[in-house]
């Protein structure tokens, strides 16, 4: 039997952001600077935010230098005011929001619960979980204005399991998977998806300066066996897994919490 022609996906993806104006927070490092560059590159107007304006800046430059369109908003997440203004900021820029990818978080400090102190709690809750709920909050009230969008949040393989250490890090990213499905059954039906990624370990400037320090050699080869895949992910899997449930190819998708890890969590 004749196969039918395959056509290239690339060409009709490619800009399959083109015209949205999308916030990436945290996206002067890591999985937030490599999700922007690629949200660039499919079309996006891309509002480049971080609490450090130096390497956010520099990610504007990165995507400038390709061609494409940003603008770096600074704000720091814990603060909720500086979340509305930077909601405000991307709709003043480019007139509409029908897009964010809360990504900016901190690590675990890496105690277990007895010796962690209130304030350390309080600090990773804020961050990595209240910044989520003010961001979303900001963002769906002005997609709303305008027929709807589409947001992701980063949570984390440890936001369905735990390790060792770091429980306010665990129950964060667990909170951030769960205001993810709520915020999908309140606004679905309004237009606006809701959906989260879980990465596994990904390769970011600390996982690569712990990869030459002896001292976490033994910590970070226990780490890599629970990849199945065998090796650690790049932060543009992230990115390529947001920009496809920010796109309207994932127009179905909604409450969805997307493991984008080796298989971490399947074994
Ligand atoms: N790297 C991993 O292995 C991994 C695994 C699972 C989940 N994650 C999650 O992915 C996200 C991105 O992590 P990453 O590895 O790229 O980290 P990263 O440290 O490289 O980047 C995080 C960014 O968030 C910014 N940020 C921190 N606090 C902020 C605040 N108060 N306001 C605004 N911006 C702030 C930082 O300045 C930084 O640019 C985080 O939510 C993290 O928890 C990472």
């Amino acid at each position: 039997m004749k196969e039918a022609a395959i056509t290239s996906p690339s060409l009709s993806v490619a800009q399959d952001l083109k015209g949205k104006t999308i916030i990436v927070t945290g996206a002067g490092s890591g999985i937030g600077r490599e999700s922007a560059i690629i949200f660039s590159l499919a079309g996006a107007n891309v509002i480049v935010s971080d609490i450090t304006a130096e390497s956010a800046k520099a990610t504007v430059d990165s995507i400038h230098s390709r061609g494409g369109i940003a603008t770096f908003v600074q704000a720091d997440l814990a603060v909720e005011a500086e979340v509305q203004l930077l909601v405000s900021a991307a709709v003043e820029t480019y007139g509409r929001l029908d897009g964010a990818f809360n990504n900016a978080g901190i690590g675990q400090v890496g105690k277990p619960l007895h010796e962690l102190s209130t304030q350390e709690w309080q600090r990773a809750l804020l961050v990595d979980l209240t910044s989520v709920f003010w961001c979303m909050k900001y963002q769906i009230l002005a997609m709303m204005t305008t027929g709807g969008g589409a947001i992701v949040n980063t949570a984390s393989a440890l936001g369905q399991v735990a390790i060792p250490h770091a429980g306010e890090y665990v129950a964060a990213k667990h909170g951030v998977i769960g205001i993810t499905r709520a915020a999908a059954a309140d606004y679905g039906a309004k237009g606006v998806r809701v959906n989260c990624v879980l990465p596994g370990i990904i390769k970011t400037p600390l996982i690569d300066e712990l990869s030459t320090d002896p001292r976490f050699a033994s910590s970070l080869e226990k780490l890599l066996e629970r990849h199945p895949i065998g090796r650690f992910g790049n932060p543009s899997e992230i990115g390529e897994a947001a920009r496809w449930l920010l796109s309207d190819a994932a127009s179905f998708v909604n409450g969805s919490a997307i493991a984008v890890d080796g298989g971490y969590l399947a074994v």
